[in-house]
């Protein structure tokens, strides 16, 4: 009997455990319903005198900021964002009226990238409310296009970030010095370019695509970089030399 009531017992542990586990993949649970705010109920929650609380928006996502009152609340150095979507001016740092919007049309999938990591910041930092009807979201709560076109900027600023992340462990930067006496000097070794590796490589120029500007980086096998036409080596350096002079024309 008691091995019996055991097994029922430990079969609905297995069972909870997995329904938190599929749940909290889902991400988390809202204690309360959210809500759809109008953008005037928003404006309604400014902190100051006669307000009905502290919130702000990001990405159309409403979130009750009180905790951090000191900043978003009435002389606080962040009070502008306050009762508002203010979405561009976290990347601009324009806190002009014509900067506090959320048009993000202007931003580049970069900048987008960077605006999401304001938006998980938020969501690590303070509770969510809901959404506010507009540009991101009509009133049912469901995302608009303008939200699909952000998402999709998103996807493709994710895409540029992971391959220049690659690129930099591919080809991290070398060390570089300038003397007016002895000129410029690049060379590589193991943690150049804040990449730590096992090699330290070669120097060479990269000429990136799109960019007027020459790069030095470091290259681990010579050989192969022979094969890349955006890599060059450094007048009058010898192929396999790790340290090489800058010759200015
Ligand atoms: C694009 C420009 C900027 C934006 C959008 C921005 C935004 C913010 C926001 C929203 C907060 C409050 C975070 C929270 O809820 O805890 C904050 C805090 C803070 N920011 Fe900025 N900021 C910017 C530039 C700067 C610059 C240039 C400085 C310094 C020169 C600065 C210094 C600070 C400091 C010291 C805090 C408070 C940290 C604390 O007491 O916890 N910010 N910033």
């Amino acid at each position: 009997m008691f091995g019996y009531a055991l097994a029922v017992l430990l079969s609905v542990s297995v069972a909870l455990l997995i329904e938190w586990s599929v749940r909290s993949e889902e991400g988390p649970v809202p204690e309360t319903p959210a809500r759809a705010l109008s953008r005037h109920e928003l404006s309604l929650y400014h902190g100051g005198a006669g307000s009905r609380g502290l919130y702000l928006a990001i990405l159309g996502q409403v979130f009750d900021v009180h905790k951090g009152y000191k900043h978003y609340g009435p002389g606080g150095a962040y009070h502008f964002m306050a009762g508002k979507d203010a979405s561009l001016a976290f990347i601009t740092g324009d806190f002009t009226e014509n900067g506090l919007t959320d048009d993000v049309s202007s931003l580049s999938p970069l900048q987008v990238v960077a605006l999401y990591d304001w938006l998980a910041f938020y969501h690590k930092e303070y509770k969510t409310v809901g959404t506010v009807t507009g540009r991101f979201y009509d009133e049912s709560g469901e995302p608009t296009k303008a939200l699909l076109q952000v998402r999709a900027a998103l996807e493709e600023g994710q895409r540029i970030k992971a391959q220049s992340e690659a690129e930099r462990a591919r080809y991290p930067a070398c060390n570089s010095e300038w003397s007016p006496s002895r000129g410029g000097r690049v060379w590589c070794s193991s943690k150049s370019g804040g990449v730590i590796r096992e090699w330290a490589g070669v120097p060479r120029k990269l000429f990136s695509p799109g960019s007027s500007g020459v790069r030095c980086v470091c290259v681990e096998d010579p050989f192969s970089a022979e094969e890349d036409p955006t890599l060059q080596e450094y007048d009058g350096c010898p192929p396999h030399a790790d340290s090489c002079t800058v010759i200015e024309h």
